[in-house]
């Protein structure tokens, strides 16, 4: 467990290079396991999530050596295509090992993921999709277990652009016997990065960052290097709270068209923003304006996972403001902590509205996920007195040493691990 304790009223100011992309690199460490390959990755974020990636890995029998800037995986001494429960529940994103497990042995077995309680957050898309390239899949209560002779190539059409299931599709096709084509495919930076990291061991891939994406199966075999993208839901994080407490912050090794939609409403909050190559500067007198109506959507759109953190950024904003959630179905977890501190945030199913109010304060707050944890941060920064956040470890699952970060720019924030 860890206690935060975030003391408000302090201006941020300073630089930071953003730690590299949790969601970029959670694939990508499937994927090294797709072929027997030694892969040498940089600027893999020290997350737990990671964590739990390597362990799966490591039980799967590949090689792991995790040194200072560098994390090599070698998966040609790979055995396994069985992932114990324990492993799967860490996080949501094991569930994309069922694709990389199928290119790599014809077969696996898992059970449903973990992650965020952020609704249902089915896998019928992935299932679907796998039985179309051959996998025969059976679901007994939460395990599931697939096998494939031999993947064919399909052509799949996805009724929701499911960033986890294109890239599931993506690693079952390394594999397959023709050309497989993904409609309606999810556009992240986090699939084109994924794409980057396949064509390096051989995979030839076409149309990554659009709706329609086509992988040609291979069985090349290339050592491979790799350097993960920054994290854009980090650097939203801390623009968000620069733009709540006030000040100037400067992020390097971000590309700001990755959050270019986060960058937008707190330009229209009134905060002054330079991008300059990978610096994104950002200033804020600390006292914003309602920036219009926030509705998320797959990218290019607004990412839900920016919502609560600007949510909790335009707290003490200037008049009000309509957020419509269009991706999770349970998005608002955070809602019920923010009004704890004197926050006027009204749910009414998909909608919030957001009254800016003129004082936060402090309180005790339970982090009820990650950005839900993240977005309690961002509104203790800007809150007087002191704000407890009590958390299960959600934060450190995507955030490296984000206290540090924040004091090193001026916050009065430290960790109690309990
Ligand atoms: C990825 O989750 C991210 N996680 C999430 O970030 C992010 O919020 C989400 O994409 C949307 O951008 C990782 O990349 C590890 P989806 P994922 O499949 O792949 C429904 C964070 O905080 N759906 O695009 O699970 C689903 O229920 C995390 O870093 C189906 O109905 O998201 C949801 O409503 C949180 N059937 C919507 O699609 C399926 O088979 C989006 O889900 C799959 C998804």
């Amino acid at each position: 467990m860890d206690i935060w304790h975030v003391r408000g009223g302090n201006r941020l100011f300073g630089s930071c290079r953003v730690q590299g992309s949790k969601n970029a690199s959670l694939p990508i460490l499937a994927a090294s396991a797709v072929l027997p390959v030694r892969s040498v990755l940089r600027n893999v974020p020290r997350l737990k999530d990671v964590d739990a990636a390597l362990k799966i890995l490591s039980h799967l029998g590949c090689g792991i050596d995790r040194g200072e800037n560098e994390l090599v995986i070698d998966s040609s001494s790979f055995t396994g295509a069985e992932i114990p429960r324990e492993l799967m529940a860490e996080m949501r994103s094991s569930v994309i090992f069922m694709g990389a497990l199928l290119a790599r042995c014809g077969e696996a077995k898992l059970s449903l993921p973990g992650g965020c309680q952020l609704g249902k957050r089915p896998i019928d898309l992935h299932l679907s999709a796998l039985r179309q390239m051959g996998a025969e899949i059976t679901e007994e209560g939460r395990d599931i277990f697939c096998r494939a002779r031999k993947l064919h190539g399909a052509d799949i059409d996805l009724r929701f652009p499911s960033v986890g299931a294109t890239e599931n599709i993506m690693l079952a096709a390394c594999a397959a016997d023709g050309v497989t084509t993904i409609h309606g495919a999810a556009r992240e930076p986090e699939v084109v990065s994924l794409r980057d990291y396949l064509a390096g061991i051989g995979v030839d891939i076409r149309g990554a960052g659009s709706s329609t994406i086509t992988i040609n199966g291979t069985d090349r075999k290339e050592e491979t290097e790799y350097t993960i993208p920054s994290d854009r839901i980090v650097a939203s994080t801390l623009a968000c709270a620069c733009a709540a407490a006030g000040g100037r912050i400067i992020l390097s090794g971000v590309d700001a068209d990755h959050f270019s939609t986060v960058l937008h409403f707190l330009n229209e909050a009134g905060c002054d923003i330079i991008n300059f190559n990978d610096i994104v500067e950002i200033s804020s007198a600390g006292k914003l304006r309602a920036p219009g109506h926030i509705i998320t959507a797959p990218y290019p759109g607004f990412p839900t996972d920016a919502q609560p953190i600007l949510m909790a950024a335009l707290l003490r904003s200037q008049g009000t403001t309509h957020i419509t959630e269009t991706i999770f179905e349970n998005r608002y977890r955070q809602v019920s902590e923010l009004r704890r501190m004197g926050g006027d945030i009204s749910v009414s199913g998909t909608e919030a509205v957001l009254r800016g109010v003129e004082k936060l304060h402090g309180g005790t707050l339970t982090a009820p996920d990650l950005r839900g944890g993240a977005a309690m941060i961002v509104a203790g920064l800007q809150a007087e007195g002191e704000t407890v956040v009590v958390d299960a470890g959600h934060i450190a699952r995507g955030y490296e040493s984000f206290d540090d970060t924040l004091c090193a720019l001026g916050a009065d924030v430290w960790i109690e691990h309990k």
